[in-house]
């Protein structure tokens, strides 16, 4: 019964329905317009802006062609912090059987002048100073005699606290050797780094207040490096204070201006070389190389050694100039800056500071803006 009345009424509920169709599509076509003209205007807007995103980037790796310098020299940090406990022998000789070119590291001064590797403010951290001396646990590291440093263990920390995640496993050789190091001495430090033909940098720490070598710190390190037999042109020298002096006692350090921050060109011009600290990605390494750093210092020596291109290296041809002439006065049109000093740039200086990335490496002056905070950590 039901049946049937719904199918008797159904004639007239179609021609209601395709009225009202009629009536909605008109409608909906009418709201339709408006929603693809509010649609298509901000599309066609971000397109033209993707478009133009590209001439406004700036990487120090669009280069031309031979203008790329050669690649950062590979320091360790600490040494080999990922193979081997950090700042003790076995991490320099990892960093060196890994084909590093040179071993960074911290130097305190012991409260009887021994100079020695230790990077925090005291012991805690990487020795057993808990289990030997339980009373002077949290004391400045520079309070205690070579004496009392030479009894502590520098290794045992480093296979019970694992400091890096992606570590991998040691041997079961490396591991007894780690578990054997003790606190390194700077004298042994700089003649292993001598005999393995190493650069050698280092961040020296002034010693505390009442501390005996408070105020001859600089000369009992140099004391130290020139007793060491290295060679001179081995030595990074990074302490900022006194370079004037350290220059006329050892005058053949190479003089080193360490950067978490863009580095100014008249380090440079000053013969002041840059390190960038600390580099441990490939990426990162790579844009460090593109902007013609000197060296960084690292924790994984072992796999930037393998890199021997920059990642995202675009080579720009001198012969055939055309489309980027084209694109970086594209590019000029829409950040019309000025130029600051016109002849530093090249063919292309109408364009102005967009186009920095055509500058010769020189004059880039090493300010790159993508460099700085992603390398601001800490030592
Ligand atoms: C530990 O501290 C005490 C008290 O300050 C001091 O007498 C002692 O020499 C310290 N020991 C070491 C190994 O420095
Ligand atoms: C390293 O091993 C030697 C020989 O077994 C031992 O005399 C020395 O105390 C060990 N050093 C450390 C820091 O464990
Ligand atoms: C450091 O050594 C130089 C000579 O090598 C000496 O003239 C100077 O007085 C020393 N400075 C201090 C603070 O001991
Ligand atoms: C920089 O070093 C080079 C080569 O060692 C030398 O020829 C040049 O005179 C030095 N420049 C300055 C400003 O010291």
């Amino acid at each position: 019964m039901h049946k049937e009345s719904g199918a008797e009424k159904a004639p007239h509920w179609i021609i209601l329905l395709w009225s009202v169709n009629e009536t909605f599509k008109s409608f909906l076509f009418c709201i339709l317009s408006v929603i693809q003209a509010i649609i298509i205007g901000p599309y066609l807007a971000i397109l033209v802006l993707l478009f133009l995103i590209p001439l406004g980037i700036y990487s120090p790796c669009i280069r031309e062609v031979g203008t790329l310098g050669p690649k950062p020299a590979l320091i360790g940090h600490r040494g080999a912090p990922m193979l081997a406990p950090e700042n003790t022998e076995m991490s320099f000789q990892k960093t060196i059987e890994h084909g590093g070119d040179g071993l960074e590291t911290d130097v305190t001064i012991s409260y009887d002048g021994i100079p020695f590797l230790m990077h925090d403010s005291n012991l805690q951290r990487t020795t057993n100073i808990r289990e030997v001396f339980p009373s002077n646990s949290t004391q400045n590291a520079a309070l205690f005699s070579w004496d009392a440093l030479e009894q502590l263990n520098a290794g045992k920390w480093f296979l019970r606290d694992t400091p890096f995640s992606c570590m991998g496993s040691l041997s079961s050789a490396d591991q007894k050797l780690a578990m054997n190091q003790s606190i390194y001495k700077l004298s042994n430090f700089l003649r292993l780094a001598d005999r393995a033909n190493k650069l050698v940098i280092f961040d020296l720490y002034r010693p505390p207040e009442k501390h005996p070598y408070r105020n001859t710190w600089i000369n009992t390190t140099l004391e130290v490096i020139r007793d060491s037999g290295i060679k001179p042109h081995l030595v990074l020298w990074l302490h900022n204070t006194m370079r004037s002096f350290v220059q006329s006692v050892a005058p053949g350090f190479q003089h080193t201006m360490a950067s978490k921050a863009p580095v100014d060109a008249k380090y440079a011009r000053a013969n002041i070389t840059t390190n960038l600290y600390v580099i441990s990605e490939p990426w990162l390494f790579s844009l460090a190389w593109c902007v013609g750093v000197h060296s960084v210092t690292t924790n994984a020596v072992h796999s930037l050694k393998n890199i021997n291109r920059p990642l995202f290296l675009m080579v720009r041809e001198k012969t055939s100039p055309a489309l980027w002439d084209i694109l970086a006065s594209c590019s000029c049109m829409i950040w019309r800056q000025r130029p600051k000093e016109k002849e530093h740039y090249n063919h292309l200086i109408l364009v102005g500071e967009a186009c920095v990335f055509l500058q010769p490496l020189q004059e880039a002056g090493l300010t790159d803006p993508w460099i700085s905070p992603y390398s601001s950590r800490p030592l």
